[in-house]
């Protein structure tokens, strides 16, 4: 089985290290290959995703990301931004279903910024599309206006647009999640306002039908932004576009206090699947030492598990996880009094003897 290792910018390559240890250290003999990504990419081959780079993540069974971004690079023009990397891998592999994890690790609930009570125990998942909605609908662009409130003036445009199977498929993929977990699907939209939404929510209302086990809700986006901080255990799984999804999801990672621990996968029709972190570069603490890597291991760990077939090795590298956590280990971003405070490379170097 082979691995497309993508490290990028800023914390990217040090998190990635700890990761990589941790794989070698199951045993498996996976071709693991390494390429630039992001801002190095840009650097290496002077664009984000450099051919050589999606030819290799193509030719993977999965890849492994780290994080991409820099504000050294914000004056390039857009196509050239290290977050086209991430953006053309979705696009140019199809992988269409994001699923992000919000979990409250019990150690870690004083790390929240809500009340404990609120947010222990916390887990939900939000399932959200990658590969439509306004990120990707055409036309867009920067045009002299011809009409509207100011005709002649410079506007930007964009277009939210979803087809109906495009909004099925990730529909399918909640549902079936659901099934696995807490049997509760709430789709998010903003069918008050949007036809798009109106869509969405036809599609999610008849796909349903075909999951009577799994209760479906449907709720605008501003007020599950407001459940989202005032209620979020009343949640199991949220399915919704990609902007909403976006904007949602580190919202409820927020939530967790530990956004620093949480994984993320972004899968095709067939399972094959991008795995990265769900916090950024955060390139004020690149080189230093103090990142978090445990949300890159445990994004080794749903790779395993999704699209490698190794469910096994994927629950090793979780409870390794679990018992650093309970010995008291934190880094920096999720460090309370009491604890015990370690750097990246300590941290990897204990999940991989909890592993052992
Ligand atoms: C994310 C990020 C990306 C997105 C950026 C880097 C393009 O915010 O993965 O959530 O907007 O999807
Ligand atoms: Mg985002």
């Amino acid at each position: 089985m082979k691995i497309a290792v993508l490290p990028g910018d800023g914390i990217g390559p040090e998190i990635i290290a700890q990761a990589r240890l941790v794989l070698d250290a199951l045993g498996e003999s996976f071709e693991i290959e390494e390429a630039p990504v992001g801002g190095a990419g840009y650097e290496a081959y002077g664009h984000p995703l450099p051919p050589q780079t999606l030819e290799l993540a193509k030719a993977a069974d999965a890849i492994l990301f780290g994080s991409v971004g820099d504000f050294k690079y914000d004056t390039l023009a857009r196509e050239l931004r290290p977050e086209q990397a991430i953006l053309g891998l979705r696009k140019h592999l199809a992988l269409f279903a994001n699923l992000r994890p919000a979990i409250c690790y019990p150690e870690l609930t004083a790390a929240s910024s809500l009340k404990p009570e609120i947010v222990s125990g916390l887990d939900i998942l939000i399932v959200r599309e990658l590969n439509g909605d306004v990120y990707f609908g055409s036309p867009k662009g920067i045009r002299t206006a011809s009409d509207g409130l100011f005709p002649g003036s410079r506007e930007g445009f964009d277009t939210m647009r979803y087809s109906e199977p495009e909004v099925r498929r990730i529909g399918q993929v909640a549902f079936t999640a659901a099934r696995k977990r807490g049997k509760k699907v709430c789709s998010v939209d903003k069918s008050n306002v949007l036809e798009t939404s109106q869509l969405w929510r036809e599609v999610m209302t008849d796909l349903g039908k075909s999951y009577p086990d799994v209760e479906l809700t449907h709720m605008y986006v501003d007020n599950a932004a407001m459940q989202l901080v005032k209620a979020p255990k009343a949640f199991d799984v949220v399915v919704t576009g990609n902007l909403f999804g976006d904007i949602l999801s580190d919202e409820a990672a927020m939530l967790t206090g530990s956004i620093g621990m949480l994984p993320s996968a972004s899968l095709d029709i067939k399972n094959k699947g991008l795995y990265e972190p769900s916090h950024g570069s955060a390139p004020d603490i690149a080189g230093k030492g103090i990142a978090n890597p445990l949300a890159t291991i445990l994004s080794a760990a749903m790779m395993l598990r999704y699209s490698l077939g190794k469910e096994e090795q994927a629950t090793r590298i979780e409870r390794a996880v679990q018992r650093v956590l309970a010995d008291g280990l934190r880094t920096v971003d999720i460090y309370t009094v009491g604890t015990i405070k370690v750097g990246t490379v300590e941290m990897g170097q204990a999940v991989l003897k909890a592993l052992a």
